[in-house]
């Protein structure tokens, strides 16, 4: 029998005790041990559910039990979640978490204490919800030189956009919407902002690469300015709008940003909608490989976070390697990617489109129903840096979205 504690007794911790009760038999069969929840840690009680006979409130109970082998860690947030797992791994106790703040932040470090104790830090459920991408680019895809990683990384913003496309609502209702039905967060910055993006692609780039992603050096913009208007010119154009995070190798130099961007139906994420999530990997032997399910939600998190107590249990006494230095790598300027450019300027149609004739060369008109007083356009390749030099002599823009057909 292995015993086990969780930190934390929110959505997922429940769903980790839940799938533990309702799946522990198979789950027992493929582990090889049972495996028990001894502590529940977390500030409040639970009188009148079973749970409450394991809640405790003290977590130097846990971290001194040496019948503790591993460490659910479901609290969110850096502290106290980073000092409660560093103290558990230099205790020789494995930890399993789906916390993306840990580990975009610390999971060099923590990766490196495990390694030294003999024990294991898993994060499947940290980028991707219920999706296997941790394990496969850790374990299915050694042979590969990763060449690029495209995801749709958040349910909340993808429920959002897919919502906004198929009924023609604006941003402000959907939010609203997503808020009452309990997917969006009260605060839903995080997620519309595209900061949780920003982490979990980090995360993603830095087992890619095996080198340090600092999430503050990845440029990051959110889909809080998509407006209706930009999704009709999307659907004339057959394409929709999707927050990717994205990072690509390309020589010796690595690109990472996210962005909402212009998708065609040939791109494999296109189909992605509501909340699920999709991550594109595409390797130098392997090709193209494309991962999807649910991204967020109770069950399929828990259910990560269950597989890798059952790989923690498995290995205990043995570190599962992983490739992720501390040493940082350093992305490639945002000047230097290139795209092409969807761009919206308001104000005299003839005139516009001689400007952006003179500035941008060669440009795609795109034409929308019912829109007046603006003109529209998708330039050809160019960097950032050349993007932003000839847009700034372009009064009145009133909306920009990166393409990627
Ligand atoms: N807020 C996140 C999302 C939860 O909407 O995808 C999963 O990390």
């Amino acid at each position: 029998m292995v015993n086990i504690a969780v930190l934390g007794y929110g959505t997922v911790g429940a769903g980790v005790v839940e799938v533990l009760n309702v799946n522990g038999e198979s789950i027992s069969k493929r582990c090889g041990h049972e495996i028990c929840v001894k502590y529940v840690l977390d500030l409040r009680d639970f009188p009148g559910d079973p749970i409450q006979e394991k809640i405790v409130h003290d977590y130097n109970i846990i971290v001194h039990d040496p019948e503790i082998r591993i460490i659910v860690e479901v609290m969110g947030g850096v502290e106290p979640a980073y000092s409660f797992v560093k103290e558990a791994i230099l205790k020789g106790k494995s930890v399993c978490t789906s916390n993306k703040e840990l580990v975009a932040k610390h999971g060099a470090e923590l990766l490196e204490l495990s390694k030294q104790k003999k024990v294991n830090f898993l994060f499947e459920a940290s980028v991707g919800g219920g999706i296997p991408i941790i394990r496969p680019l850790n374990q299915s895809l050694t042979a590969d030189e990763i060449e690029e990683i495209t995801g749709i990384l958040n349910g909340t913003t993808n429920y959002i956009l897919t919502k906004m496309s198929n009924e023609g609502l604006d941003f402000d209702t959907v939010l609203k919407e997503a808020q009452q039905k309990g997917y969006a967060e009260r605060n839903p910055e995080a997620d519309v902002e595209g900061y949780d993006t920003c982490r979990k692609i980090a995360i993603l780039s830095s087992l890619a690469f095996g080198m340090q992603v600092d999430f503050e050096d990845i440029y990051t913009e959110g889909i809080s300015k998509i407006t209706d208007t930009d999704i009709k010119y999307a659907k004339a154009l057959g394409a929709s709008i999707k927050l990717l995070g994205t990072s690509r190798k390309e020589s010796d130099h690595v690109y990472a940003m996210v962005a909402p961007m212009l998708i065609k139906p040939t791109h494999p994420l296109y189909s992605v909608n509501d909340v699920f999530n999709g991550i594109f990997v595409r390797g130098n032997v392997i090709g193209d490989v494309m991962f999807y399910g649910s991204g967020a939600g109770k069950l399929p998190t828990a259910s990560a976070v269950v597989a890798d107590v059952v790989d923690a249990a498995k290995h205990i006494g043995t570190n599962i390697m992983t490739l992720w230095s501390s040493k940082k790598l350093e992305l490639s300027g945002m000047k230097n990617a290139r795209h092409k450019y969807f761009v919206r300027v308001a104000g005299n149609t003839d005139e516009i489109k001689e400007q952006a004739a003179l500035l941008f060369g060669q440009v795609e008109e795109v034409k929308a129903p019912d829109i007046v007083n603006e003109y529209a356009f998708i330039t050809t390749h160019m960097s950032e840096e050349t993007y932003q030099e000839k847009a700034s002599n372009m009064d009145h823009i009133v909306s920009m979205i990166r393409v990627m057909f």
